[in-house]
């Protein structure tokens, strides 16, 4: 099998440091690493592979006669905007971990378990797009649904942790616990929920949540589903929870649907409330399954479902998305 070369975009960061931890635990076919980060600290040594790597500095030129195979990218849109086709034109295919790329038409937007057969759509641009950390995990359960008994109407209502907004988030929680005032954040997130992920846009909506009403129709291919979200930020360091209701367009059984995600891979059924089981941050964190439960029937509307979806943000949510991407990409050059 050939090997290839991978380079990491952003390897100082939050996510670009999970996708470090995720390349070690899941041996790809891979000659050499690159690591690269802003100027602020190139030339600064991170462990990896059991030895030490040289950050590398971000420019026009960085990647040059590398002859790098996969680029996985996470330092925030703006730097995936001027150089993710810079480092795609040198050859690459770039997975990227921002929103910069996600609903250009011309850029596939994965989830591995969910719809695979877009990756090959990265020929356009050079460039495949790794979804929202909460809308990823959403994706996994609604998949099946969506395949079985066709989806009308999502309300998606989040409970996301600090580590979604990057280190700067990690640490208003870290140091709001001892009292200190938020930097990242507008408002304390210790002992707060706020109800403002990213911008907020002209109709009222947030960044975040219009991101996961336009990227959930993406990966489903399903323009005109009816999607609404409301997106809060909690005082959990890692993983994302959410409560999701879904109206289906058929008649469904709650036993039905629970094996049906019993037998979806990635998915975990963690669905025993009388012996108080359901998902929990705290027992996805640092795991990379989506994990599901308090399944119960909405019976305010028609064949309508409500669930309990909670996954490792920067794992799932991220890095090893990411590097599943470029697992299937591999296991597509090598067909
Ligand atoms: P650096 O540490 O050198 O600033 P987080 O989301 O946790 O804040 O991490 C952001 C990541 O993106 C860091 O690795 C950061 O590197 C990197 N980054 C930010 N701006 C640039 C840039 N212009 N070029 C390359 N990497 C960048």
């Amino acid at each position: 099998m050939k090997q290839y070369k991978i380079a990491v975009v952003g390897a100082t960061g939050m996510v670009g440091r999970k996708f470090l931890q995720v390349l070690e635990e899941r041996k790809l076919p891979v000659s050499e690493y690159y690591l690269f980060a802003s100027a602020r600290t190139a030339g600064t040594k991170l462990p990896f592979m059991g030895k030490e790597y040289e950050i590398r500095e971000l420019t026009e030129t960085a990647f040059d006669g590398l002859g790098v195979d996969i680029a996985l990218f996470s330092a925030g849109g703006s730097t995936s905007e001027k150089f993710a086709p810079i480092v795609a034109a040198s050859g690459a295919v770039v997975i990227d971990n921002s929103s910069q790329w996600r609903m250009d038409p011309d850029v596939p937007l994965v989830v591995p378990e969910v719809n695979p057969e877009a990756i090959s759509g990265y020929k356009k641009k050079g460039i495949i797009a790794n979804p929202n950390c909460s809308t990823i995990q959403a994706m996994v359960p609604l998949k099946p649904l969506s395949d079985r008994y066709g989806l009308k109407r999502v309300i998606y209502s989040t409970y996301q942790a600090v580590s979604g907004a990057g280190m700067g988030g990690f640490n208003d929680l870290k140091n709001g616990l001892k009292g200190e005032p938020p930097h990242k954040f507008p408002h304390p997130i210790a002992d707060n929920c706020l109800p403002h992920i990213d911008v907020f846009l002209e109709n009222g909506y947030t960044k975040e949540e219009e991101k996961m009403i336009n990227e959930t129709r993406k990966i489903l291919g399903l323009p005109d589903l009816r999607v609404t979200a409301t997106t809060v930020r909690v005082p959990v360091f890692y993983g994302h929870s959410e409560s999701i209701n879904v109206e289906l367009n058929s008649p469904y059984e709650l036993e039905d649907v629970r094996k049906l995600w019993e037998n979806t891979p990635g998915l975990i059924v963690r669905d025993d409330p009388k012996n108080n089981v359901y998902p929990l941050a705290l027992t996805a964190a640092d795991t990379d399954p989506v994990y599901v439960g308090r399944l119960r029937r909405d019976f305010s509307a028609d064949n309508a479902l409500n669930f309990w979806c909670v996954a490792d943000n920067i794992r799932k949510g991220a890095a090893t998305n990411a590097v599943q991407i470029a697992e299937e990409l591999i296991r597509q050059w090598e067909e």
